[in-house]
């Protein structure tokens, strides 16, 4: 991925920065759209990266967007998505984040409470419009990843009950501008163990025969995001493989007439081809560690810091012997740590580090802490220019 070229380029830039293999984005984007079937329908989950120049090559692929704010649905409106294949979720959306739904003539709201749903009907009368919306269900299914990103256990904020759905049926009917077209499921993030898919496609199966039992036409199953991509090896895995994915509920799950499955991946689709290239400040001995200090910290990735996750990093200046490490950021804080007892070729001052997969959810969730400055970006087609 990183040729001397442009290593020679890296070290003339300020550091820490994002690098964007836009070539690698482009053969994930054509893999997932080979990979899917013609009644799979996806919607790009915006929040794991809302960079302009990812967003243009995503738009190329004829892709919806999955918008969890008024303002994400605003920047892909910008951007020229078409409305009709915007989708909503979010387990807290404002009134104003509704108006900007209902005012776009949004395709769908994923929907999780009965006061939410309320609430589009009365936005929509006033706006004399119908909103399509989809129930999010939590199916109670452990998605396997880490704690914070596993969305559809039992004690989890999202979806409702599934037990509750006749109740929300009852209720729904009563509200003259809504249309219940779909029922929706996002049950985590990170998945790697595919069987949880399986699982998913069973409880969809039982629903989709529940609403067919009582006459309800859905037309919609969306079954959310979370396919996860190889932190550990990411060269072994560029490309997460689709295929798998999809043949998945190809198999399993049973439709009736015209119905459409939808998607929201974020991850999968975005995640190898960012990285995070820093520079090592220091090196230092405590005890019995061995620091190196670098520009980068979590404010421009703060997924370690949070989940614990496991960032393959690459030393691009040295292919000398292994050393262990602990790899660290320069902020006043002991969970500014990249990865610990990592081995990583012997490494000096001014070094460059490369942090692989951070194409989702790094630069999304930077901030300025510290008061540190916001990294650039650069892209491998224009970087030499
Ligand atoms: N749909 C909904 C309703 C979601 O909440 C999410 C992600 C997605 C789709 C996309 O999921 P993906 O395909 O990217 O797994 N900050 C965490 C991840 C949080 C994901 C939140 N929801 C991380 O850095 O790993």
């Amino acid at each position: 991925m990183f040729n001397n070229n442009l290593i020679t380029k890296f070290n003339t830039l300020e550091t820490p920065f994002y690098y964007y293999d836009l070539n690698l984005l482009e053969n994930t984007l054509k893999a997932l759209v080979n990979s899917k079937y013609n009644n799979f329908y996806i919607h790009y989950a915006i929040k794991a990266n809302n960079n302009n120049e990812i967003i243009k090559r995503i738009k190329k692929f004829d892709l919806g967007i999955d918008a969890v704010s008024g303002n994400e649905i605003i920047k892909a409106l910008d951007l020229d998505f078409d409305p009709k294949k915007i989708v909503f979720s979010g387990v807290g959306k404002t009134q104003n984040e509704i108006q900007i739904g209902v005012r776009n003539n949004i395709y769908s709201f994923n929907c999780e409470s009965l006061h939410e749903i309320e609430l589009i009907n009365i936005i929509s009368k006033k706006l004399n419009r119908k909103s399509n919306i989809a129930i999010r269900l939590n199916p109670n299914i452990d998605s396997h990843s880490h704690k914070y990103m596993k969305t559809a256990i039992s004690d989890s904020k999202f979806g409702i009950q599934i037990s509750d759905l006749p109740l929300f049926i009852d209720r729904i009917n009563q509200f003259d501008n809504v249309s219940l077209i779909g029922f929706h499921f996002h049950i985590g993030s990170q998945i790697t163990d595919l069987d949880v898919f399986l699982k998913l496609s069973k409880i969809a199966n039982d629903i989709n025969l529940y609403f067919k039992e009582n006459n309800i036409l859905i037309k919609d199953i969306n079954l959310g995001g979370g396919l996860g991509i190889d932190y550990g090896e990411p060269d072994k895995n560029l490309i997460p493989n689709f295929n798998k994915y999809f043949d998945i509920f190809k198999k399993e799950l049973k439709l009736y007439k015209n119905q459409k499955i939808h998607f929201e991946l974020g991850r999968s689709i975005v995640g190898q081809s960012g990285t995070l290239v820093s520079k090592v400040l220091y090196i230092k001995k405590s005890f019995n560690k061995k620091f190196i200090i670098i520009d980068a910290g979590m404010t421009e990735l703060i997924r370690p810091a949070l989940y614990n996750s496991h960032h393959h990093i690459q030393n691009l200046m040295s292919d000398s012997i292994l050393k262990k490490y602990d790899i660290v950021g320069p902020l006043c804080e002991s969970s500014d740590t990249f990865i610990k007892d990592f081995y990583l070729n012997k490494t000096k001052i001014n070094d460059l580090l490369a942090i692989r997969s951070v194409g989702a959810y790094g630069e999304v969730m930077s901030s300025n802490y510290n008061l540190r400055k916001k990294a650039s970006s650069y892209y491998s087609d224009s970087i030499f220019e």
